[in-house]
């Protein structure tokens, strides 16, 4: 299993691996637009699948995407299919996305905090590669990139109340810290930890 940085052309097996995943998702386009503006921080895990044979349509479908992204002006597109198999993402020849976590920079211009921090958009494992440190790997290189290329001070993320393996690895693993509670988060008014990690500055 490899981890590289995301590019463009992950981003139809990201989509992927996030409706598998997780019940918050996304447009394509928040995908891209994470990937465009900060390609240094979002992550994928990928392996090679061999009893699958080399597909040649999934890269036409990403480039044919990105046409009709390009056309649209970021306005429209929607169009993941779950890979039927229920268990990976497909990208091409073969490779498939076992796990992704994507980051952005805060880029709100009336955002009180001024001081540059990240945050953990999304971030997914599937299944059959859990536990086997991936989420903690791919989240110390989203880190590190943080730290070291936008010199972010500190960076946050929510997580649901229920959901007690990424509690554990963000407060016990990851050192983060829970700040508030912010009430019906969710969609289906779940509460969500607002949990925060300061670098200290050797880090
Ligand atoms: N129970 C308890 N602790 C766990 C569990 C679990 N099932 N899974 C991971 N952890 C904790 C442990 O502290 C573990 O360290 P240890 O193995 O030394 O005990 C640590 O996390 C690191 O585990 P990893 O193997 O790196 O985690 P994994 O690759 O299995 O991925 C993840 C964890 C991402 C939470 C995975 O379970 C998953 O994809 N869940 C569904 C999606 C999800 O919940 N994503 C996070 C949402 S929050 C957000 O996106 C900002």
């Amino acid at each position: 299993i490899t981890i590289r940085r995301a590019t463009i052309r992950d981003v139809q097996a990201m989509q992927n691996a996030n409706l598998l995943n997780l019940p918050e998702n996304y447009q394509l386009k928040y995908y891209m637009y994470h990937i465009l503006s900060w390609p240094q921080t979002s992550f994928v895990a990928t392996t090679y699948d061999v009893d699958e044979p080399e597909d040649e349509s999934s890269e036409k479908d990403v480039v044919d995407q990105l046409a009709e992204v390009n056309l649209a002006g970021f306005t429209t597109v929607d169009s993941a299919e779950i890979d039927p198999k229920g268990d990976s993402a497909y990208i091409n020849k073969g490779e498939k996305i076992v796990g992704y976590v994507l980051g952005k920079m805060e880029d709100d211009p009336d955002a009180e905090d001024k001081i540059p921090h990240g945050h953990i958009t999304s971030l997914a494992v599937m299944r059959t590669y859990r536990r086997m440190g991936l989420a903690e790997k791919l989240m110390k290189q989203l880190l590190y990139a943080m730290c070291e290329v936008f010199k972010a001070r500190y960076v946050s993320l929510h997580v649901r109340k229920s959901n007690r393996a990424a509690l554990h690895l963000y407060r016990d693993s990851l050192t983060f810290e829970v700040t508030s509670i912010e009430k019906c988060y969710y969609q289906d008014d779940e509460d969500a930890y607002a949990m925060k990690k300061v670098f200290k500055l050797e880090e």
